[in-house]
């Protein structure tokens, strides 16, 4: 298989070390550091917020992968450009406007990406597609790590990935959920290139990240 871009989701990291965490797993291979933040009303539950991915930045220079999982989001994204985000993730049912979001991380100067819900049709992209450099397809429904993938989901990143090269521009799609070793090949072979990984990255603590990488990556130390 082609091989995928990881972002680990620091959701599945030891909070109490969050510092400390980010380091061992950039120099574990991370490509990204993937920051899940939820709100407790676009989702039900409730993480982090700038200050926390502001503390975090000196701690990798690995590009930080902010999927932001609140509504209204318009509101925050100066906050989390000017706290380190060099990819910003919004919902496309995170609210009535979300052309004008994309325009809005644009004008900040960054990596504009729209999150797709398991139920939410590719279709959605149809009038977003040229104006954005990612699609991030969720495989589970967002809110908790730990869940199970979601199998339907591999035909909506085939869909994508069409959309995607019809455009002919380089645009990333990443896949965020449930992913393992396993599942990485399954959405890699659907055409996906940048993976999420909570569970599978984090598993079996600090000495384990390198190995767990290697395997989202198809490989094995
Ligand atoms: C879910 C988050 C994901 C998730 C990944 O709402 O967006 O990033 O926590 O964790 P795993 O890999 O454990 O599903
Ligand atoms: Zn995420």
């Amino acid at each position: 298989m082609n091989v995928p871009l990881i972002s680990p989701s620091i959701l599945s990291a030891d909070f109490a070390r969050l510092g400390e965490e980010v380091r061992a797993i950039d120099a574990a291979g991370a490509d990204w550091i993937h920051v899940d933040v939820m709100d407790g009303h676009f989702v039900p539950n409730i993480t982090i917020g700038p200050a926390v991915v502001k503390a975090l930045r000196p701690h990798s220079a690995k590009p930080f992968d902010v999927h932001l999982m609140i509504a209204p989001v318009d509101l925050y994204l100066e906050a989390f450009a000017a706290a380190g985000a060099d990819i910003i993730t919004v919902h496309a049912e995170a609210g009535p406007h979300v052309h004008r979001t994309v325009q809005a991380i644009k004008a900040l100067g960054k990596k504009a990406g729209i999150s797709l819900n398991p139920a939410t049709p590719a279709k959605v992209l149809d009038y977003l597609i040229d104006e954005i450099d990612l699609v991030l397809v969720m495989s589970v429904n967002p809110g908790f790590g730990g869940q199970s993938f979601i199998p339907s989901q591999l035909r909506k990143i085939e869909a994508v990935r069409k959309m995607i090269d019809k455009t002919g521009r380089p645009i990333h799609l990443e896949v965020d959920g449930g992913v393992d070793a396993k599942i990485a090949v399954q959405c890699v072979d659907a055409g996906a290139d940048v993976l999420v990984a909570g569970t599978a990255a984090f598993r079996g603590g600090a000495d384990c990240y390198a190995t767990n990488i290697a395997a989202l990556k198809g490989a094995s130390l």
